[in-house]
């Protein structure tokens, strides 16, 4: 080979490799600016589990938006049941109790509450007559009832109705609201019931409803001003992480005076945490956890009952872009922003590819009319889909990111491993999901929740260290990096602050 056919040959190579780094820019991070960040869960957005006191001044605080209840008679020793999950009557004839037999709470105030089936209609008593049916769309007075409890046993009650009268089950088929009930709670009135609550939910809807207008705003300041504060931003920067995902809620684009029950200040809250960002040299992913109507029915997405109605129409995904806009209009020029996520979680089938899609491209263009470099995160949905299918969208963006959510945790199949079959499922199967999803052309992937927490009983503090340890490898390879959930939980293995300072986790 001459000299001058090796030139041409070493040129066409450093062409092809200059262009190589070109097409993947944006593409391939450098594995030196991989973010490792920890996610301030439970702060702008609430979970009551992260943080239970929080709830602790709610008068009557088991009767909070969402939670479910079921009934059942002591005189005919069947369940109340809206007839066809809605739109009939109410009768008293079901052996068990699932859906249709479940009643959910709308809070009116401490004491009175309005009560949801299945096909979301709200049970009322007829206007003329005394018959219980679920009928109304929206909730009106004759749709408001009181729960009165047994001071002895809290889990028998009476069912007051607007009209003075307690329901009763006077047979299994005839359940009415003529009842003046009495002095006792003995099985042979018909208008006392066995109730049993069968689930709750405790997210930012259930504790700014549950202490109502006078109160919440107090409450959530303080909260916001003392579960985060400046110190943490510190913390975080000393222990090798260098980035945080903050959820936040939809009401922030409308601070100071956001749309009831919300409350205004976590606008400051999140303005504060720009700065220490700044200051700690600590990069910020926005993550919006709650989109309006909820994209998931969870309480971390607001939720009031357990219903997903985010996606539903045009109007809906409109609004949510608002707030993305809103909010990348206000923090472009700040130095820590590094990533703007478009939606926690939408949950399929309920969100569907074709809203979500719809909505990640709005949500990226607004993204982009604000700044050319912040990251655009979009959630992989989770439920039935595949994990490939935003690539389309996402590949025809710059800058974009999806965002995988892995725990061993939330289904079956992990109830029963062993310490070892949880961390050999991190290095063989989670591995692979991820290596299917980390791709040279497509968008970048972020760990953007994980724990170290299982279903394991009695692990040992070994046993914690070896699992961190296997998913902060295997995580190390996605091409974003990732996020712990979260910095503080009162469950000591969801705080990262605690597995830090305990020496479960050592970045
Ligand atoms: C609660 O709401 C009901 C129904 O609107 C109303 O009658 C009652 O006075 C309210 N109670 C309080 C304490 O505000
Ligand atoms: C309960 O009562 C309703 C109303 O009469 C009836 O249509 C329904 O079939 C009954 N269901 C059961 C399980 O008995
Ligand atoms: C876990 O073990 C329990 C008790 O042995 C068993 O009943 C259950 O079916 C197992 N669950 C799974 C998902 O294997
Ligand atoms: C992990 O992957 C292996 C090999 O594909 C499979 O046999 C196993 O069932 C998977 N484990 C779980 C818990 O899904």
């Amino acid at each position: 080979m001459s000299v001058s056919s090796t030139r041409i040959l070493l040129t066409i190579c450093v062409l092809s490799l200059v262009l190589c780094l070109c097409q993947c820019q944006g593409r391939v991070l450098d594995p030196n600016s991989r973010i490792k960040a920890v996610n301030l869960g439970g702060w702008l957005v609430t979970e009551g589990w992260i943080k239970p006191t929080l709830f602790d001044g709610i008068v009557n605080k088991d009767f909070l938006d969402g939670t479910a209840l079921q009934f059942k008679s002591v005189t005919t020793g069947k369940y109340l049941c809206a007839e066809q999950g809605g739109g009939s009557i109410i009768v008293a004839n079901r052996t068990s109790a699932s859906g249709w037999e479940t009643f959910r709470v709308w809070r009116i105030n401490a004491t009175a509450l309005n009560l949801r089936v299945f096909g979301k209609q709200f049970v009322g008593v007829d206007s003329n007559g005394n018959g219980i049916a679920a009928v109304s769309i929206t909730p009106g007075n004759s749709d408001t009832f009181r729960i009165v409890r047994d001071s002895s046993d809290k889990n028998r009650v009476r069912i007051k109705a607007s009209n003075g009268y307690y329901l009763q089950a006077k047979t299994e088929e005839v359940v009415t609201a003529d009842s003046q009930g009495s002095n006792g709670w003995g099985d042979d009135d018909p208008s006392v019931f066995v109730m049993k609550t069968s689930g709750r939910l405790e997210g930012e809807f259930q504790v700014t409803n549950g202490y109502g207008p006078q109160a919440a705003p107090q409450v959530m300041r303080e909260h916001w001003n003392s579960f985060i504060v400046e110190e943490d931003f510190k913390f975080i920067s000393e222990n090798g992480l260098n980035a945080v995902r903050i959820p936040v809620g939809w009401w922030i684009a409308s601070d100071p005076t956001p749309p009831w029950p919300f409350v205004g200040g976590s606008l400051q809250a999140l303005d504060n945490a720009f700065l220490w960002a700044e200051k700690y040299k600590l990069k910020v992913i926005i993550d919006l956890h709650a989109a309006p109507g909820s994209q998931n029915g969870w309480e971390h997405s607001a939720s009031r009952d357990g219903s997903q109605e985010w996606g539903k129409t045009d109007e809906n995904i409109h609004q949510t872009v608002d707030v993305i806009e809103f909010l990348t209009a206000r923090y472009a020029k700040r130095p820590s922003l590094y990533a703007v996520e478009l939606m926690n979680e939408p949950l399929s089938p309920g969100a569907t590819l074709e809203s979500v899609s719809k909505y990640y491209k709005a949500g990226y263009e607004a993204v982009r009319r604000h700044s050319s470099t912040a990251f655009v995160v979009m959630s992989n949905r989770l439920g039935p889909m595949d994990p490939r299918e935003l690539f389309p969208l996402a590949s025809a963006f710059s800058r974009t990111v999806i965002d995988l959510h892995y725990y061993n945790l939330f289904e079956d199949k992990f109830n029963n491993l062993t310490v070892q079959q949880n961390i050999d499922f991190i290095y063989n199967n989670r591995s692979s999901q991820l290596n299917h999803v980390t791709t040279s052309n497509g968008p970048l992937t972020f760990v953007g929740e994980w724990v170290a927490e299982w279903s394991v009983n009695g692990a040992s503090k070994e046993d914690y260290q070896r699992f961190a340890k296997a998913q902060l490898q295997v995580w190390g390879t996605a091409t974003f990096g990732w996020a712990y959930w979260t910095l503080r939980n009162v469950n000591n293995h969801w705080s990262l602050e605690w597995m830090i300072q305990n020496g479960y986790i050592k970045l």
